[in-house]
């Protein structure tokens, strides 16, 4: 079966309750739960990650290859802006993935206009809430069935 590793960095445990104005209603669970749907209904496996540590996204990264994981979803929230080690854990394991925000960072402060992911990824889609995960799991499928 195919696998496809959701990961979600800093904070994002808080979705729902935090700033809902930029990050939308809808709780980490929620979106989670709405994405193994969906995969499942695919006949795919998609396991969700969530840390506010660096150490253990970068194992996960880390043991992706081992996973037989065949694409990763990553929203690296704070990280975006900040970490050459994920960008090179990313660079590393060589798995193709997808750069996920919820919010248009683009359109937010100067600090969040520069990413140390989008360059490396597969693409990136940014600015529509949950639905940004979701779009970006059809993205997903694509890249599996090729
Ligand atoms: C975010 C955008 C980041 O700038 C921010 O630090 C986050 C969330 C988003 O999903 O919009 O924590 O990645």
């Amino acid at each position: 079966m195919t696998n496809i590793l959701v990961l979600h960095g800093p904070n994002l445990q808080l979705l729902g309750g935090r700033e809902s104005e930029i990050y939308g209603a809808d709780s980490l669970d929620a979106i989670n739960q709405k994405l193994i749907d969906t995969a499942r209904a695919q006949n795919i496996a998609l396991t969700c990650f969530q840390s506010n540590s660096e150490a253990a996204l970068l194992d996960k990264i880390a043991a992706a290859p081992e996973q037989k994981t065949a694409v990763i979803i990553f929203n690296p929230a704070a990280f975006t802006h900040t970490s050459i080690a994920l960008r090179d854990a990313l660079l590393a394991v060589a798995v193709p993935f997808i750069e996920v925000h919820l919010s248009n960072t683009q359109k937010r402060e100067s600090f969040r206009h520069h990413s140390y992911f989008s360059d490396i990824a597969v693409g990136t889609i940014t600015g529509f809430g949950a639905l940004s995960y979701q779009l970006a799991l059809q993205a997903a499928f694509g890249i599996v069935q090729n």
